[in-house]
């Protein structure tokens, strides 16, 4: 099995501003963080040459959403090649927010994975049941049709990571338990194993976003199939650093 280098990802969502945020990233440069952990903060598009500047670049910078075309009359939208020219290197697409806020469904998400993988960024692609679809037992059902959508358009697996993001868990304080976090996880390996190749299904990283905090990372880090997260609230807070350091 191949070894996946742990992944945490800090969305700051809709949150901060350059006082706040100058704080926040100067608090994680000097942090100490754990060294094979790949840590990526993904700010909200208007900071994102901020962010770049202010950041060590060992730490990555994402855009939280871009448009699936390079350039042209899409108002308010902005491209990867932008997200690119600010110096950043990752875009968080499909994520719950944008699935039930803004009404996007997995057709647009899935032209979305695939410019953003042309234009050489990589991708955060997120996936998750609503508490109806869990508690209906159609989970797998749901996250299976939603990896597929962005399997059909992913054309380099080595600049993607997973996020299993179940709705129910995000910003609501209810955290998965690490064996529903691993359920799903494994499921998603071997769906990925049956239906893209072993070698992804090996070196996919899988990441669990919802309500992570330093009390619970530890032993969701634990887990066989968890590699790593994708922290909201958390990531906004000194325990980020707890967090990025779950597997320390
Ligand atoms: P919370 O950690 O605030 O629940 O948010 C999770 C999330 O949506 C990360 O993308």
């Amino acid at each position: 099995m191949a070894s996946r280098s742990f992944f945490v990802g800090g969305n700051w969502k809709m949150n901060g501003n350059k006082e706040s945020l100058t704080e926040l990233m100067g608090s994680l440069n000097t942090a100490n963080l754990q060294e094979e952990t790949e840590v990526v903060c993904a700010v909200p598009s208007i900071y994102l040459d901020f962010a770049r500047s202010s950041l060590d670049p060992r730490i990555g910078v994402a855009a939280q959403n871009c448009y699936k075309v390079a350039k042209g009359a899409f108002t308010g939208e902005i491209s990867p090649a932008m997200i690119k020219d600010c110096g950043a290197e990752w875009v968080v697409l499909g994520h719950s927010e944008r699935r039930h806020v803004f009404g996007e469904g997995d057709e647009l998400i899935g032209q979305k994975v695939a410019h953003a993988l042309e234009s050489g960024l990589g991708v955060i692609a997120c996936i998750g049941e609503t508490l109806a679809e869990r508690e209906a037992g159609t989970t797998e059902e749901v996250v299976f049709a939603q990896t597929q959508v962005i399997a059909e358009n992913v054309i380099d697996w080595g600049k993607v990571v997973l996020a299993y993001e179940p709705v129910w868990a995000i910003g609501t304080g209810e955290t998965a338990t690490p064996e529903q976090a691993q359920e799903v996880h494994e499921k998603l390996r071997a769906w990925l194993r049956a239906n893209v190749s072993d070698d992804v299904a090996d070196s996919l990283r899988i990441i669990y976003g919802g309500s992570v905090t330093a009390a619970t990372c530890r032993e969701l880090a634990s887990q066989g199939d968890v590699d790593g997260f994708l922290v909201g609230g958390a990531s906004l807070k000194p325990e980020f650093v707890d967090i990025v350091n779950a597997r320390a």
